[in-house]
């Protein structure tokens, strides 16, 4: 039976900026799917305030939360304890409070990108050169389920080159990975080129080589919003054989995080289709 919004479960997602955030509409409508009384709420959290911040939310009844950039390491201190593949990121996209007394963090940022790429996009990532721009809490999610598919070749590319060099050396015992910076990337073009910079939501493009994008390459933009990205317009300019964002990414993750907090995983479909209309 649903009840009111007074008895609702609170659940949330923390970033900085956080206004564009769809996670609100998406659990809305898992929510009705499902038949859960919860209501899900945007919080602005700056870095100085997130640890005081998001401890006073869970001590006032919130449930669960989403994290965002840029606080997915921080949340990773934050919980009492990780799930394995949260363990291996260092980096957290989800907490549930249990008992009300211990916080789990978890990271279902990998399967949401995986299961985009394979369930709604149909690709293959076995054999795949793949290209990751990036080296922020966004990637650190992504890298253990994308190396898991044997990919023959897995480059981090970052403004700091620095952080993708040591993110490589993290994940080098899981197989052939390695960070540079944007201006050492060189052809042959990659199978699959994922921006995981937060440039886009400044309007901004990594400053990379056009060479690195052939007629086959897959490029894919983990920002979403409506219209071409400042990535995906590049991206289309140089002929690239398909140009995608992240709103498949986003619904996906947010399922796992809806089966973490309420024990069930609501079917991606409906949401897909109506997110559609605004891409
Ligand atoms: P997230 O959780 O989304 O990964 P983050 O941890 O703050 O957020 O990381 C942001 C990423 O976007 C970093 O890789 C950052 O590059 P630096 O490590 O050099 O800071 C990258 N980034 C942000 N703005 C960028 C821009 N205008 N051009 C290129 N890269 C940018």
């Amino acid at each position: 039976m649903i009840q009111g919004a007074d008895t609702a479960d609170q659940y949330g997602v923390v970033g900085h900026p956080v206004s564009h955030s769809w996670s609100p509409f998406i659990h809305g409508m898992f929510a009705k799917s499902t038949a859960q009384n919860l209501v899900y709420r945007l919080f602005d959290i700056t870095p100085d305030n997130f640890r005081r911040e998001a401890l006073r939310l869970f001590t006032g009844g919130v449930r669960g939360l989403n994290i965002t950039l840029p606080h997915k390491q921080a949340a990773a201190e934050l919980v009492n304890e990780l799930t394995p593949r949260a363990e291996r990121a260092k980096a957290v996209n989800t907490i549930a409070f249990f008992e009300d007394t211990s916080l789990l963090g978890d990271n279902t940022d990998g399967l949401g990108l995986t299961a985009d790429l394979e369930r709604n996009l149909g690709m293959t990532l076995a054999d795949k050169r793949v290209l990751i721009l990036g080296a922020g809490g966004a990637v650190r999610g992504v890298l253990a389920p994308l190396l898991e598919r044997e990919l023959r070749e897995l480059v981090i590319a970052n403004r700091t080159p620095d952080r993708a060099r040591n993110l490589a050396t993290e994940f080098a015992d899981m197989g052939q990975i390695s960070g540079c910076g944007f201006g050492d990337l060189r052809g042959p073009s990659y199978d699959l080129i994922v921006n995981a910079t937060s440039a886009s939501l400044h309007g901004e493009m990594p400053l990379i080589p056009a060479g690195i994008v052939g007629e086959q390459t897959i490029c894919y933009d983990m920002a979403y919003g409506r219209g071409h990205t400042p990535f995906t317009l590049w991206a289309k300019s140089l002929h690239a054989a398909r140009t995608t964002k992240g709103w498949g990414m986003l619904v996906e993750q947010a399922a796992e995080s809806f089966l973490l907090w309420r024990g069930i995983r609501p079917d991606t479909q409906p949401v897909l289709e109506a997110l559609a209309q605004h891409s």
